[in-house]
């Protein structure tokens, strides 16, 4: 993508890469490393053995009631997981493998660890098209637990370097499948009883939701907020001040933009949102490296993904 403006994330060399066998041996035996999955990378663990669970929650400084998502290999996978019904064969058909997390009631004797749910009586399950996630699930044979891979609040990882960035020497063994495709989070939606609801807009929109299943989409209430602690209003937090909606900077201020404009990091010079998102938490990374004291964004086109990127946005700003 030629038209993007990167500068080099000051990181010297990523001490915690580790090979294919290696990583589907740690995961095998119990342990956590992190994986590129075509969103953000996961620090991914056996959902079925607690202990592993637990390493990823000790890792990230996760609160427990968090729960995390389960990645799995295909349908029949997740049907085992989850009360499949109609609308999720639908969902998955149209969606699957990719950026899709269903939130559904759990099937008593599912063999989940009872950590990743955090006590709640659903289950998250996305089918990721990553090649590498792939061919991980298919090599291990486990369904994967995995959160993104950054330290809990901070910001998502969408390279090798950025996951290596948030855990510094404490950083678990990574494998290196290059930059994320799509940059934000999976859309998280819950199937419920009498409709569905869009936990967290990602890159697949309610549009696109509401075309598969019809408009009965129920209203986003607190519940659902509290449900999912991935809106709590402050994450996605980079260790600086970040002002929205800025067309004149300020001179200490990192300024990210998009489109024809003069800025230190150009999320798109030609307006594409899809291009944007995929380098959104790139350019908040570097923005944070940076020798300016603040982060200063342009407003981003609030339509099909943008919705996405400035949800992500909204809470990268709120400071605790
Ligand atoms: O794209 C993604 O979804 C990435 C990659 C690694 O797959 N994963 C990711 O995980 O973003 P994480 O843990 O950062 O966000 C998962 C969100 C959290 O906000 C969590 O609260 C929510 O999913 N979640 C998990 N299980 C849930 C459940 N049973 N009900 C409601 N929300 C749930
Ligand atoms: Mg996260």
């Amino acid at each position: 993508m030629p038209d993007i403006k990167r500068s080099k994330l000051e990181i010297k060399s990523v001490t915690a890469l580790a090979g294919f066998d290696d990583i589907c041996g740690l995961l095998l035996a119990g342990d956590i490393a992190a994986i590129p999955t075509e969103t953000v990378y996961g620090l991914a663990a056996d959902s079925a053995n607690g202990d592993a669970v637990a390493k990823i929650y000790a890792a990230k400084g996760r609160p427990s009631f968090n729960p995390l998502i389960i990645h799995v290999a295909d349908i029949v996978a997740a049907q085992k997981l989850v009360q499949w019904d109609d609308r999720a064969q639908k969902l998955a058909d149209l969606f699957w493998p990719g950026a899709l997390t269903m939130v559904m009631q759990a099937k008593p004797d599912n063999g989940v660890a009872s950590i990743v749910s955090a006590g709640l009586p659903t289950l998250a399950v996305r089918c990721p098209a990553h090649r590498v996630m792939r061919a991980v699930l298919e090599r291990t044979g486990l369904n994967l637990a995995a959160p993104s891979a950054n330290r809990s609040g901070q910001l998502s990882a969408t390279s090798a370097q950025h996951v290596h960035r948030s855990f510094g020497n404490d950083a678990p063994p990574i494998l290196d499948g290059g930059t994320c495709d799509q940059g934000v989070e999976s859309t998280i939606i819950a199937l419920r009883d009498h409709g569905w609801q869009i936990l967290r807009p990602g890159p697949i929109t309610a549009d696109m939701v509401e075309t598969c299943l019809g408009a009965i989409e129920l209203p986003n209430d607190s519940d659902a907020k509290i449900e999912s602690p991935g809106q709590l209003l402050s994450h996605y937090a980079p260790k600086k001040p970040l002002r929205l909606n800025v067309e004149m900077p300020e001179t200490d201020e990192f300024y990210i933009a998009m489109g024809d404009v003069k800025c230190d990091y150009n999320l798109s010079s030609k307006g594409d949102l899809t291009q944007a998102a995929a380098y959104l938490f790139e350019a908040l990374h570097i923005a944070e490296a940076a020798s300016a004291s603040k982060i200063a964004i342009s407003a981003i086109p609030n339509i099909g993904i943008g919705v996405a990127i400035n949800d992500r946005l909204k809470r990268a700003a709120v400071r605790e």
